[in-house]
This record gives C-alpha cells, sequence and structure tokens, in this order.
C-alpha cells in the first residue's frame, strides 16, 4: 500500500465514523470562546501581557536550550519559590505545558517494574505519558475505587486528572491515597494528582482543602495553560 493509499483510507474510515475534525479560525474580537482553558481571562490579562513583553525585551523571546544544558534564568528560580511558597511544597519544577509535565513525570516515575493505574477517562496527555513511560499500565473505569483496588500492586503509580474538565466531575483524591497507602504499606512509590491550578475559586478553594487533608498525595502537578 502506497502513502497516498493509505491517507485516502484513513481519511475515509474517520469521515464515516464520525470522528473527522479540523482546526478552525475564529475571530475573537468578534465572540465569546467558552471553549479555551482561560478560565480567568488571564490570557489576555493587561498586566501579565505587561510582564510578558517586559520579560521578552529583558531575557528575549525563548531560553535559547533546555535548562540543563544552559541553565535558567533568575526569574525561573524566582518563579519556582513562589509556586512552590503558594502549594506549600519543598520545591516546584516548572514544565512549558501541561501535556509536558504529565509526559515528564510519568516517564521519570513509571519506571520499569513499577505499575501506573490510570482513570479511564484521565486527559490525553496522561494517556500519552503512560505509554512513554517502561512501567506495565492498566486503567481503571471512571472514579471506580474498587476497581481501582483490584489492580494496585505494590509498587503502583495511581494517577488521575484532579478536575475532569471534560465531564465536569472531581476525583475522590483524599480516598484514592487514603486506598494507595493501605495497599502500599511495604513501598514508597508515590500516588499522583495530575491537576490544574487556580480553575476557578470554588475549585482552589476545595483544592487547598484537600492540601490540607490527612490524605495528601505524595506527589502533586499541575497541567495546562496559563490562565487555566
Ligand atoms: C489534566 C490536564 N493535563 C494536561 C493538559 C494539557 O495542557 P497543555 O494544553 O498546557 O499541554 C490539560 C489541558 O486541558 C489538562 O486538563
Amino acid at each position: 500500500m502506497t502513502w497516498a493509499e493509505w491517507v485516502d483510507g484513513e481519511s475515509a474510515r474517520i469521515h464515516a465514523a464520525g470522528r473527522w475534525r479540523q482546526v478552525r479560525t475564529w475571530d475573537l474580537d468578534r465572540l465569546v470562546s467558552f471553549a479555551s482553558n482561560d478560565y480567568l481571562g488571564l490570557s489576555t490579562h493587561r498586566a501579565l501581557a505587561a510582564a510578558a513583553c517586559d520579560a521578552a525585551e529583558r531575557w528575549g523571546t525563548g531560553a535559547t536550550a533546555s535548562r540543563l544544558v544552559v541553565g535558567s534564568r533568575p526569574v525561573h528560580d524566582e518563579l519556582e519559590a513562589e509556586l512552590a511558597a503558594w502549594k506549600g511544597a519543598e520545591a516546584a519544577l516548572l514544565f512549558p505545558t501541561g501535556y509536558a509535565a504529565n509526559v515528564g513525570v510519568l516517564t521519570t516515575f513509571g519506571v520499569e517494574g513499577a505499575r501506573i493505574l490510570s482513570d479511564e477517562l484521565n486527559h490525553a496527555s496522561i494517556v500519552d505519558g503512560a505509554r512513554l513511560a517502561r512501567a506495565d499500565v492498566a486503567v481503571y473505569r471512571h472514579l471506580d475505587l474498587d476497581h481501582l483496588a483490584l489492580m494496585l500492586a505494590p509498587r503502583s503509580v495511581v494517577v488521575t486528572d484532579t478536575v475532569f474538565s471534560m465531564d465536569g466531575d472531581v476525583a475522590p483524591v483524599d480516598d484514592l491515597v487514603a486506598l494507595w497507602k493501605t495497599r502500599s504499606k511495604a513501598s514508597r512509590k508515590p500516588s499522583l494528582p495530575a491537576r490544574t491550578t487556580g480553575q476557578a475559586r470554588a475549585q482552589l478553594k476545595s483544592d487547598r482543602e484537600r492540601e490540607r487533608g490527612d490524605g495528601k498525595a505524595d506527589l502533586k502537578w499541575s497541567g495546562g495553560r496559563a490562565g487555566s
């Protein structure tokens, strides 16, 4: 089969399944988008735009290479220190996108011999991170702790979105952590809620309550664009 034949066949299959998607262009001066992750409208916030312009003037428009190769700028360290203080964490590490965070964290902890347990409705970037990891991967039914309990292994990494933004429901993070702890007493592998920072006031409040709770997860990270 040639590539052209494969492309024709694949396009026909996707169309027939009603799953053809196309990028559209919108003039956002003329409409309000409710589809974005920019819940707080920060992407167009004047102070942030001014700070971004200032930073570009001062530090340039890119990091020029990975931090391991060319090092950080002081602004990176300052931002990480502030984020860690805000989250009450020992330290913070910036990733450029939520996708990069999920792939980076899961490939780091999803080592050979471990098992990644992932909610079936997790974000696509978590699915990709799990696929790239060396660990064995198992998927549990959405928010189903009984199903998860059947799959927990001594060296498990449980990963879940905190807020499932497509369905609007929230993972029982405390219960997940408690379950993981009862089953993983012998080992100290982390349980990992991938979470979105600053989505909405109510969510923030419940996030903070969760963070204060006994069921504190061993590792947390936040995905999503600026403004989400
Ligand atoms: C849980 C989660 N992880 C990752 C992402 C992807 O983030 P980004 O678009 O910054 O790569 C999203 C975006 O909505 C998300 O909700």
